[in-house]
């Protein structure tokens, strides 16, 4: 059955279903590379990066493993101030284990930064970041991002996996949303 959307409520699509399919490809086709013969535990970052986990770890072979983790971020108003909590923490022991962090976007960073630091003090063989999308600012706080996807204008974008008031999510491209949809 096919999605209803209302596609007056975007800008534009910057990357399109058929986009996302052959990245995801060109990404697994490394990862699976690069962890030949090792076992790996993809760590997902709630909410955002369900769609990017799901697609990406169907690419893999069968004995790759999930979790996951919620996290937020403290700031005044919109800015992201780097003190991080921990919603849900990870179930999985992290000793000894090679850890592919999963994201759908990394903006400011921040986030990605502290979770890095995080999951690296637990002992892990290895922790490496795959992103979906990256936005410019990213270079703010330099955060080693070992496979990305797509360098994206900083614009907010809604759509595989990331929201706007929690709406957008199940869209199966990425797309500017139009600013009257949240300026009225
Ligand atoms: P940062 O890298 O610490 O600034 O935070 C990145 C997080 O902010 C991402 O994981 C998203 O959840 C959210 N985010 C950043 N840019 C966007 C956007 O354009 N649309 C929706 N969510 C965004
Ligand atoms: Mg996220």
């Amino acid at each position: 059955m096919d999605q209803q959307f209302d596609m007056d409520d975007f800008t534009k699509v910057i990357v399109s279903e058929n986009d996302i399919s052959r990245k995801l490809d060109d990404i697994a086709l490394q990862i699976r590379a690069d962890y030949d013969g090792e076992d790996l535990l993809l760590v997902g970052v709630l909410k955002g990066a369900v769609m990017v986990m799901a697609d990406l770890a169907r690419r893999m072979p069968p004995t790759v493993q999930m979790d996951w983790m919620a996290v937020s971020s403290y700031g005044s108003g919109t800015k992201s101030s780097g003190v991080v909590r921990i919603l849900k923490d990870l179930d999985a022991d992290l000793s000894g284990r090679h850890v592919l962090i999963v994201e759908d976007i990394i903006d400011t960073g921040i986030t990605l930064h502290w979770l890095l630091g995080n999951l690296r003090s637990r002992g892990a063989a290895s922790v490496e970041v795959a992103s979906l999308l990256r936005k410019p600012d990213a270079v703010q706080v330099d955060v080693p991002v070992k496979y990305l996807g797509f360098d994206i204008p900083n614009e907010f974008v809604v759509g595989y996996g990331l929201d706007y008031a929690e709406n957008y999510r199940t869209l199966p491209f990425v797309a500017i949303l139009k600013p009257s949809v949240y300026e009225d």
